[in-house]
């Protein structure tokens, strides 16, 4: 009997504006496969938070945030803003949050997907076919939100969104659960001077090696 082949699922790890998310989503139409921004379910909940006055340490109302998140339903244009982004760098420290939202993204995973985060390859998906950890250097990933701010007539400098960058860096690498940081099987994808079509491009060639092995 011909060996049945799991459902493909691609890792996809970094830091925030690393072109992760851009590459996720060009590898879910290339492959048919439905796509999962974790991210969106750390901000889901902060928001939620932030519209309730809860405090961003109090785990309870996190987990309750998190039962009721729909994943159907996550608005990414209002859940992009900046300033939600570090607040939800906030709740992520938060294990028993973390472990909710985990079971949540795993069950998005079962039948195959792309999913992007900071921990997918180390600890939502860790049997995925194929793990990529997309980064660039911090100036580069401010410069890309800056633009990305001024397109949507936003204020706010360059100086201050490389500090925000930073600041979440250290929150993102340093806390106790699930850190970000690079499985050690991910193939490392450096996008500091690189286009988004040469990284779909070595991206792709990658997924395409895990399906036909
Ligand atoms: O990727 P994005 O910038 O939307 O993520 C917002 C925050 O959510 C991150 O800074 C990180 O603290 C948290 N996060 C996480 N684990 C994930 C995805 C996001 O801790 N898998």
């Amino acid at each position: 009997m011909a060996a049945q082949k799991l459902p493909l699922t691609v890792a996809i790890d970094g830091p925030a504006a690393s072109g992760k998310g851009t590459l996720a989503r060009r590898l879910a139409a290339e492959f048919d496969l439905p796509y999962l921004d974790t991210g969106l379910t750390y901000r889901a909940v902060a928001a939620k938070m932030q519209a309730e006055d809860q405090a961003l340490d109090d785990e309870g109302a996190a987990i309750k945030a998190a039962q009721s998140l729909d994943l159907a339903t996550l608005d990414r244009v209002f859940l992009s803003d900046h300033q939600i982004g570090a607040a939800a760098s906030k709740v992520a420290v938060m294990p028993k949050l973390r472990a909710e939202l985990v079971t949540l993204q795993r069950g998005f995973a079962v039948k195959g997907a792309v999913m992007d985060g900071r921990d997918i390859g180390t600890v939502v998906c860790p049997n995925a076919q194929v793990k990529l950890f997309v980064t660039a250097s911090a100036e580069a990933r401010a410069e890309r939100r800056f633009k990305e701010v001024e397109a949507r007539g936003d204020a706010s400098s360059y100086a201050d969104i490389l500090r925000d960058i930073r600041q979440r860096d250290a929150r993102d690498s340093s806390r106790s659960v699930s850190p970000l940081e690079k499985a050690a099987d991910a193939h490392l994808i450096d996008t500091t001077n690189m286009d988004i079509e040469t990284a779909f491009l070595s991206a792709k060639t990658l997924v395409l090696q895990a399906v036909e092995r």
